[in-house]
């Protein structure tokens, strides 16, 4: 089934979201397949948002993503990409509708609480990228409750 990469930021790690963000996907009734809180050096965001590289808020936002811990995940279901974008809202806090992660709990673009991968094949990258001694094997017994 389709995974993505979810990663809560640092501000979110310091805002206390943690609790909040996860449970929000286990409610939604995606399944946790990855999970672990980790620092990274800016080699790494780099290669994590290379796609940016050439954005002026480029350095900003690798300071950003390395100036405390983040907490990465993989997530799974059906058209959990999407609907897992959705979830968190658009890129500016601002502009994010009430209801969405971002919208309820962010301002700032710099300050967005989390990230969302953006297609199946930008998620397969991230998940090799940070977790790439695999994940774990499981199917929740909720299964059949939750896909029809
Ligand atoms: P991610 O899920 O983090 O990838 O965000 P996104 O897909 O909604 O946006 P995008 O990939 O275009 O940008 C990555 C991150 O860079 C954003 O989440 C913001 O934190 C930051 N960013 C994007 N655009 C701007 C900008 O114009 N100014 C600033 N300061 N930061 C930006
Ligand atoms: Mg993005």
């Amino acid at each position: 089934m389709e995974q993505t990469f979810i990663m809560i930021k640092p501000d979110g790690v310091q805002r206390n979201l943690v609790g909040e963000i996860i449970g929000r996907f286990e409610k939604k009734g995606f399944t946790l397949k990855g999970l672990k809180l980790t620092s990274v050096d800016s080699a790494f965001a780099k290669k994590h948002y290379a796609d940016l590289s050439a954005q002026p808020f480029f350095n900003k936002l690798v300071e950003y993503i390395v100036s405390g811990p983040v907490v990465a995940m993989v997530w799974e279901g059906r058209n959990v990409v999407a609907t897992g974008r959705k979830m968190i809202g658009t890129t500016n806090p601002s502009e994010s509708a009430p209801g969405t992660i971002r919208g309820d709990y962010a301002i700032d673009m710099g300050r967005n609480v989390i990230h969302g991968s953006d297609a199946v094949e930008s998620a397969k990258k991230e998940i090799a990228l940070w977790f790439p001694q695999g994940i774990a094997e499981w199917k929740s017994s909720a299964h059949h409750w939750i896909f029809e």
